[in-house]
């Protein structure tokens, strides 16, 4: 049997789609490639922006009317999972009653069986079944699907399978968030933090390198209160320990993670770059706005000064570090002073790279319930010319590497193919260049012949 997985949203989502589809695996099924001969479809969906649902609502239209025109008896299973389904399942059931399961984003690791006993019983042509205990319910309201978003607390502890060890992979450190900064879903679909054993998790790191990786991004939330329900041992941050932990393991080359909160960017945390070898150059550390009105606001318990110090301090440390950032403009009430702030404090961080992001409510956030009065026109207007900054600072910054040799670690062929491999540097610049497929894997040195604001041209040193 087949299983096609479609994947929205942050690298949590990918995480999770990754642990899903080894799930599968480990049970027999086969990956696919396209939803058209697959025995089931699963769509993980993200809900951190209006704009991501809408799309995921399109694609689950076309999907419903593709499986329509399958002969009967070929349909596949739809499933919608994930932070959108723990958001607006329900809803969704009752505009596609063809979906036949949603799960929420506390059942991850359930998605692989609740699947496989829907498409086991209709190929048995026992339709429609109500599944076993505990597998999720039936909606009679609106259709036959199953929705479960109930919480499974231990959830979180078993998202450790990993399909393949790519060069670089992903590892769930802890799940959830309590910082409740007012425009954000993620502590609703989410829940509250919840961190995963360290010892657990430095074992899946070893498998891993065992298998052939050699970078590791670990994943949370606010990644960096990491631990912080567990008691500090030696006046240490739990987060710190485990960095020093990672740090040991044998094959493991580089260590990044995302997203970190500037509020616990503690001084061991800054003290650990350039101390701890296998810490790349890079970090990417939201600071959402420059304003400190508009942080309070939203809810964000730093100040744009603090944000700027944890930066400058991290760039007397290593000269070289790229830092890179999350924007939300047009937030209830910014004006243009405001923004001018902002603009300021994204030219003193000098950012490599950022996203930024349009403002956009969510229904249940605290920002809902204020006047979303800066007009989309302007919204955009703010978001191009912070584009505009970013487009200086990041053609500088490459521009700057041409003519260096940098160190890359290979993670594949590049889209473009033509035998152009690519590979990342430490401070997580793309880099492509000419080089035999059996060099994935490992560390290369290139040297830089020419930039764009997003690659590096590149050829072997
Ligand atoms: N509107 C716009 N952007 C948002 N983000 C989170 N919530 C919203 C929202 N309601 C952005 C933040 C976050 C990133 C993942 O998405 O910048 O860091
Ligand atoms: Fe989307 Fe946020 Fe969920 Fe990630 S955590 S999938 S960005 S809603």
């Amino acid at each position: 049997m087949k299983v096609y997985l479609r994947t929205y949203g942050c690298q949590m989502n990918e995480r999770d789609s990754e642990h899903i589809a080894a799930d599968f695996a480990g049970r027999g099924w086969e990956i696919a490639d396209s939803p058209d001969d697959a025995d089931a479809i699963i769509v993980n969906a993200c809900s951190v922006r209006e704009q991501a649902e809408l799309k995921v609502v399109g694609l689950l239209g076309r999907l419903v009317s593709a499986r329509l025109a399958r002969p009967r008896g070929g349909l596949p299973a739809i499933g919608l999972i994930g932070c959108m389904a723990q958001n607006v399942g329900a809803k969704i059931v009752s505009k596609f009653p063809e979906i036949d399961f949603v799960a929420g984003s506390r059942k991850t690791a359930a998605v692989a069986g609740i699947a496989e006993e829907i498409v086991r019983r209709r190929l048995a042509g026992r339709g429609h079944p109500p599944l076993p205990e505990g597998m999720g319910r039936r909606t009679a309201k609106f259709s036959d699907a199953f929705v479960d978003v109930s919480d499974d607390p231990s959830d979180f502890l078993k998202i450790d399978k990993h399909l393949s060890a790519p060069p670089s992979a992903l590892v769930s450190v802890m799940q959830g968030c309590q910082m409740n900064c007012s425009y954000c879903i993620v502590p609703k679909v989410r829940g509250a933090q919840r961190s995963r054993p360290m010892a657990d998790i430095l074992r899946e790191i070893e498998r891993l390198a065992e298998r052939g990786t050699r970078e590791v991004t670990l994943l949370g939330q606010v990644v960096n209160a990491y631990g912080r329900e567990f008691p500090r041992e030696g006046g240490i941050s739990n987060f710190v320990r485990l960095l020093r932990a990672v740090n040991e393991i044998g094959g493991i080359e580089r260590i990044r993670f995302t997203s970190p909160h500037p509020s616990y960017f503690s001084d061991e945390l800054i003290d650990s770059y350039g101390s701890l070898e296998k810490l790349c150059e890079y970090v990417h550390l939201p600071l959402q706005w420059g304003s400190d009105a508009i942080l309070k606001k939203m809810n964000r318990p730093y100040r744009a000064g603090r944000f700027l110090d944890i930066v400058s301090r991290l760039r007397k440390r290593v000269p070289n570090i790229s830092v890179s950032t999350d924007i939300i403009v047009g937030f209830p009430g910014e004006t243009e002073e405001d923004f001018e702030l902002t603009r300021s404090a994204f030219r003193e961080a000098g950012f490599d790279m950022a996203f930024i992001f349009r403002y956009s409510p969510r229904a249940g956030t605290p920002s809902a319930e204020m006047p979303d009065d800066v007009p989309e026109e302007e919204k955009r207007r703010r978001n191009a010319e912070l584009l505009g900054e970013l487009e200086k600072t990041s053609r500088a910054y490459n521009g700057s590497l041409v003519g260096s040799v940098q160190e890359v670690l290979v993670e594949g062929p590049a889209r473009r193919g033509e035998g152009v491999m690519m590979g990342r540097t430490r401070t997580h610049r793309k880099a492509l260049f000419k080089a035999p497929e059996s060099l994935a894997g490992s560390l290369a040195r290139v040297r830089v012949l020419s930039a764009t604001t997003t690659a590096l041209e590149a050829e072997l040193a």
